[in-house]
């Protein structure tokens, strides 16, 4: 099969590449460079002269505290380009593979989000990712909308990568305690990306909406305490900071995250067999990766 993924410099993009490099699959990646999405008619051109039979979006405006004053930015990337790329795969009869957050849940719920739960985002990023999953839905375009979570690996910037670095600068951290999420390895979500592209290959598929999270339930604190205890075992540090837990009220962000966005990925392994990502797993290949390449 023929797919493009875009915005394979991002720390997604970067995974796609190394899972879909083992498969037999003639896979383009795009950059800003070559498709900037923002231009909406040079995108389109694109993406026809390419006319893939699956096309990957891993782009996204992910600076969940600076779009609440780039509102417009946010909804350019997340929302009105999303629509523009879904227009085209439409036009194409072609696959939109897309992702998503779960920053479009209010945390308010006790219990892991299910995908027809009630949504409610609390911030312009995840206002403007759930505007891009409805237009991606009302588009008629064949699709497959995956919110994920608290993602981290061995690339870009996510949370394991800045505790490794504050903690190599302090000796104490202090973490919020009272949000609980899933974190998810980055490798994985790739990895559940190309057993799908193999369902859409072999099989009459349905466009749909799943969740993918991690396998455990924590708190940035919890999250924080495991990568340290991995990494002194790993020996990629030589000694842990103390973490504090400490409250939201006490680490005031721009935006507002949900306190409790766990998410249920029991859709995802009845439908296609694939397990939620091992967070233990993901914390572990992503220090052995950094230990080898460095940060
Ligand atoms: N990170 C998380 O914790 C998290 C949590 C839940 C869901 N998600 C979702 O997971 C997906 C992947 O996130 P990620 O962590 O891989 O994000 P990331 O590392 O921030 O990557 C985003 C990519 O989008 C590219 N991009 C932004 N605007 C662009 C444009 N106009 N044209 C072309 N490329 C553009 C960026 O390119 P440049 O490198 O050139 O800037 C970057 O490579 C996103 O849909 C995100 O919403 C992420």
């Amino acid at each position: 099969m023929k797919i493009l993924v875009l915005g394979c410099n991002g720390q997604l993009g970067r995974c796609l590449y190394d899972q879909l490099e083992k498969t037999d699959h003639n896979v383009i990646y795009t950059s800003r460079d070559q498709i900037d999405i923002a231009d909406f008619d040079a995108t389109k051109r694109l993406i026809k002269q390419i006319s893939p039979d699956i096309v990957i979006n891993a782009i996204a405006y992910t600076a969940v505290d600076k779009a609440e004053q780039d509102q417009d930015k946010a909804d350019l990337i997340n929302h009105l380009a999303v629509a523009n790329i879904a227009a085209s795969c439409n036009e194409l009869d072609c696959w939109l593979v897309h992702v998503s957050t779960d920053y479009v849940f209010d945390g308010a719920s006790m219990m892991p989000y299910k995908e027809d739960d009630q949504t409610n985002p609390q911030s312009v990023y995840g206002d403007t990712k759930l505007k891009g999953e409805l237009v991606i839905q009302s588009s008629g375009c064949r699709h497959i909308i995956i919110r994920t979570a608290w993602v981290f690996s061995e690339y870009g910037n996510n949370f394991l990568k800045t505790m490794l670095r504050l903690g190599a600068e302090l000796s104490e951290l202090r973490i919020v305690g009272d949000q609980i999420g899933c974190p998810t390895y980055a490798q994985d979500i790739a990895n559940a990306i190309v057993v799908i592209l193999e369902n859409v290959k072999s099989k009459e598929l349905n466009s749909g909406l799943y969740h993918f999270g991690g396998n455990v339930c924590w708190s940035w604190a919890e999250f924080s305490r495991a990568i340290f205890d991995e990494a002194l075992e790993l020996k990629v540090i030589a000694s842990k900071p103390n973490v504090v837990a400490i409250t939201t009220k006490e680490f005031p962000t721009l935006a507002k995250r949900p306190a409790q966005s766990q998410l249920n990925s029991n859709k995802l392994t009845t439908n296609f067999g694939i397990e939620s990502s091992d967070c233990m797993l993901g914390i572990r290949s992503s220090l052995t990766a950094i230990k080898l390449k460095g940060p």
